[in-house]
C-alpha cells in the first residue's frame, strides 16, 4: 500500500527515524510486503580485507536494521572480502572479538584439520589463533563462516558470514566481465523486531525469514552497465531454497568449486544454503533505463532490482569452453557409502558426537557416497575437506533425478529434495586428518545432523586410534 511504500522510503532516505511508531510486527511485514521504494542507500560491494589486517569477529549492525546488535568480522556484516591467488599460503590471525565462543571455518577450501574450524577446535571469547595453509585449490568463491556446535545457526542468522576468493591464470585467461561489471552477492532472509533485534528461534525444522536481504541490504536495487556481467552469488541462509530467474538472459558457468566445463543458459538456478553459482547475465540487449529484476521464484521476491544503463561496450564475451575438468571414475572395487538424512537431527540414526569418528576414507580412492533424505527434507549436504562430482541419483517415485546445469563440475554442497537420491563420487587426496559431513540447513546442523569422518592412508589404523586411543 501507499503506507508501507511511503514508511520504508522515509527510513531509507531519514534513516531510523521513519519507524518511530511502528511496531515490530508492522516492519517486519512491512519489509517483506513492500514493493521497492525509490530511495535506498547504494548497493554495498564486499570491501577487501587488507592484507596485514586481522579478522575478527565482532559485533556489527546490519544495513537492514541498524540499531540492532548482531555479528559480523571487522565490525561490518557480511565481512570484509578475502582475495588471494592459488599457490599462495594464506596466513591470517582470527580474533574472537565476541562474548562467546565462535570458530572460523573456510568453507569450500581445502585445508588441514587443525585450520578447518571445526566445532571441535572453536576460539573461545577473547582468544586469537593464528591461520596459515597453502592455497591447494582452483579459482573459485568461498566463503568463511563460525561452526561452534550448537550455535552455528544463531550466530550466522546474525551475521556471520564473508567471501574468500581465489583467483588462478585458467579464469583470467577467459576475460570475464570484472570491476564494474561484476558482483559478488551474498542471498539471505531475515526476520526483525523493530529495528534493534533480530528474531532468531532453533526451530529444528530450519530458520527463516520473512523478507530478502542481499549484502546486508533489505530490498537493494544497483546499477550496472547495458554489458555482459557476472554475478557471483553465495546462498548464505540459514535454511531457505534460492530458485533464481530474470528476464534477462542467464548463463551459468561456475559453482561451488569453480568454473564447469562450458557455459550453459538457464532459465531457473535453484540454490540450497551452503552452495555458489557463478553466472553471466547478458544486460547487452536490455534498453538503457529499464529495470530488470534478479527474482526468487519460490518465494516471489525480488532479490535485486537491477537498474540498466548505456555504457561503452566492452571486449566481455560468453567463451565457447570454460575448463577442463577430469571426470571421477570409480572402479567398482573402492568403497561405496550411503548416509541417510532423517528429520531434522540424524545421519543413519547417529546425531553429532564431536568425540566420534563415524568412518575412515582411504585417502587418495575414489568412493561412491548415495546422499538419501528421509523426512526433513530438503538437505543441503556438505563435506569438508575435498569436492565431489554428482554422478546422478533417484526419486523414490523411480524416475531419475534431473541433470542440473549448475550442478556439473565439482561440488562441496548439493541439495538432497524431499524423497530423493543423490549419486556422488569423492576422493579425498589432500590431507589426512579429521572432517566433516553434515547438513548445512544450520538449524539440522546445530541438532546434531553432522558426522565426524577420517582421511588416512591406513583407514583400519585410524579407526584403531579413534576408538582405543581417542585420537582426532
Ligand atoms: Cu559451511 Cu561445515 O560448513
Ligand atoms: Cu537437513
Amino acid at each position: 500500500s501507499l503506507n508501507r511504500r511511503q514508511a520504508l522510503g522515509g527510513f531509507f532516505t531519514a534513516g531510523v527515524v521513519g519507524w518511530a511508531g511502528f511496531t515490530a510486527s508492522d516492519i517486519s511485514v512491512a519489509l517483506a510486503q513492500a514493493s521497492p521504494p525509490v530511495e535506498r542507500p547504494l548497493f554495498p560491494r564486499p570491501v577487501l580485507l587488507a592484507a596485514g589486517d586481522e579478522l575478527v569477529a565482532t559485533p556489527a549492525h546490519p544495513a537492514f536494521a541498524p540499531q540492532a546488535e548482531a555479528y559480523g568480522y571487522n565490525g561490518s556484516t557480511p565481512g570484509p572480502l578475502i582475495r588471494i591467488r592459488k599457490d599462495e599460503m594464506f596466513r591470517k590471525v582470527v580474533r574472537n572479538g565476541l562474548t562467546e565462543e565462535t570458530s572460523f571455518h573456510w568453507h569450500g577450501l581445502t585445508v588441514p584439520t587443525l585450520m578447518d574450524g571445526q566445532p571441535q577446535d572453536a576460539l573461545a571469547a577473547g582468544a586469537s589463533t593464528e591461520i596459515a595453509f597453502p592455497i591447494i585449490q582452483r579459482a573459485g568463491l568461498n566463503w568463511y563462516h563460525p561452526h561452534p556446535h550448537g550455535h552455528t545457526g544463531r550466530q550466522a542468522w546474525n551475521g556471520m558470514a564473508g567471501f574468500f576468493i581465489i583467483e588462478d591464470d585458467e579464469e583470467n585467461a577467459l576475460n570475464l566481465p570484472s570491476g564494474e561489471d561484476e558482483l559478488i552477492l551474498v542471498l539471505r532472509d531475515a526476520k526483525v523486531q523493530g529495528l534493534t533485534r533480530l528474531i532468531y528461534e532453533l526451530n529444528p525444522d530450519g530458520h527463516e525469514g520473512d523478507f530478502p536481504v542481499v549484502n546486508g541490504v533489505a530490498w537493494p536495487r544497483t546499477t550496472l552497465n547495458n554489458r555482459l556481467v557476472r554475478l557471483r552469488i553465495l546462498n548464505g541462509a540459514n535454511a531457505r531454497v534460492f530458485q533464481l530467474t530474470s528476464k534477462a538472459p542467464m548463463i551459468v558457468i561456475g559453482n561451488d568449486g569453480g568454473l564447469i566445463d562450458k557455459p550453459h543458459p538457464v532459465d531457473m538456478v535453484e540454490m540450497s544454503p551452503g552452495e555458489r553459482v557463478d553466472l553471466l547475465m547478458d544486460l547487452r540487449r536490455v534498453p538503457p533505463g529499464a529495470r530488470v529484476g534478479l527474482n526468487c521464484a519460490s518465494a516471489e521476491w525480488k532479490l535485486l532490482e537491477i537498474n540498466v544503463v548505456a555504457a561503452e561496450p566492452t571486449s566481455w564475451d560468453i567463451p565457447e569452453r570454460l575448463s577442463e575438468i577430469e571426470p571421477l571414475v570409480h572402479g567398482g572395487g573402492e568403497p561405496e557409502r550411503t548416509f541417510v538424512f532423517q528429520e531434522t537431527d540424524r545421519i543413519n540414526d547417529e546425531r553429532f558426537d564431536m568425540k566420534t569418528i563415524a568412518f575412515a576414507v582411504e585417502q587418495g580412492k575414489v568412493e561412491r557416497w548415495r546422499f538419501a533424505s528421509a523426512r526433513g527434507a530438503p538437505h543441503p549436504v556438505h563435506v569438508h575437506g575435498a569436492h565431489f562430482q554428482i554422478i546422478g541419483g533417484q526419486h523414490t517415485n523411480g524416475n531419475p533425478r534431473r541433470d542440473y546445469a549448475w550442478e556439473r563440475g565439482w561440488k562441496d554442497t548439493v541439495l538432497v529434495r524431499t524423497h530423493e537420491t543423490v549419486d556422488v563420487l569423492i576422493r579425498f587426496d589432500s590431507y589426512e586428518g579429521r572432517y566433516l559431513l553434515h547438513c548445512h540447513k544450520l538449524e539440522h546442523e546445530d541438532h546434531g545432523m553432522m558426522l565426524n569422518f577420517v582421511v588416512a592412508k591406513d583407514t583400519v589404523e585410524a579407526m584403531r586410534r579413534a576408538e582405543v586411543e581417542n585420537i582426532y
